[in-house]
């Protein structure tokens, strides 16, 4: 009998804080990472560039002659660098677009479990602990209040040194949120056996404390 290796679902809405957490518990724990928002990232800029944003049988068709490469936090399309050309609030609405195929996300399914390797994997997404690791070891829903978010958002941004302002991320993230939670396919929604932390007041470091403290709690390391 095969023994799957350990997962940690981290589950939210954008600007939640789930990357960030995902990466620190990765390093303390040493642990693999799935960002599974960035796979959406990708397909959502391919997409664009193809103008299939609305044609989601054409879009699985191509999607077959490129070549996704995530390697130390970088991502690829063939031999392109795109880790940084993701990052902007306009790549993450494409993404969202794309999230709401049906069959593209069956499509991706095996590509994010591939992810899974022992001794265990941090997953970040919006279906990790519903749809895509349903049998995670610790499911974590993180909340925080959208004005919490698009500052968080304005500020990443910023340091990245692209051009953005708050009351138009907040538009944005709100818009993202709607079509993420309202989709009837893996809606953002929280697992019934996961457990909810608001970061809104958590700084960084404490919600990497709150989620060790659980990982101890259950044993998983
Ligand atoms: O986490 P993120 O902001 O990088 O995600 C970008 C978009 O991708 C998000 O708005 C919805 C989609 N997504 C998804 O539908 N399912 C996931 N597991 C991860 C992301």
């Amino acid at each position: 009998m095969t023994v799957l290796s350990k997962v940690i679902a981290i589950d939210g809405p954008s600007a939640s804080g789930k990357g960030t957490l995902a990466l620190n518990l990765a390093n303390e724990l040493g642990w693999a990472v799935l960002d599974s928002g960035a796979i959406y990232r990708l397909i959502g800029l391919l997409a664009d560039r193809l103008d299939l944003l609305d044609k989601e049988e054409e879009l699985i068709a191509r999607l077959r002659q490129f070549n996704f490469r995530f390697e130390g936090g970088r991502c690829y399309i063939d031999d392109e660098n795109v880790t940084e050309k993701i990052r902007t609030e306009e790549v993450g609405k494409m993404a969202s677009t794309i999230a709401t195929f049906r069959e593209l996300r069956k499509a991706v399914l095996e590509l994010q479990r591939g992810f899974r390797r022992p001794p265990g994997l941090i997953a970040d997404g919006r279906d990790m602990g519903t749809v895509v690791f349903p049998d995670a070891d610790l499911k974590i829903f993180l909340e925080a209040s959208a004005d919490a978010r698009a500052k968080r958002r304005y500020n990443e941004l910023k340091n990245k040194g692209f051009d953005v302002t708050l009351p138009l991320l907040l538009d944005q993230i709100l818009e993202r949120d709607k079509r993420d939670t309202e989709r009837s396919v893996a809606p953002l929604i929280p697992a019934s056996d996961s457990i909810l932390i608001d970061t809104s007041d958590l700084s960084i470091a404490g919600m990497t404390k709150r989620v060790l403290g659980l990982v101890a709690e259950k044993d998983l390391v």
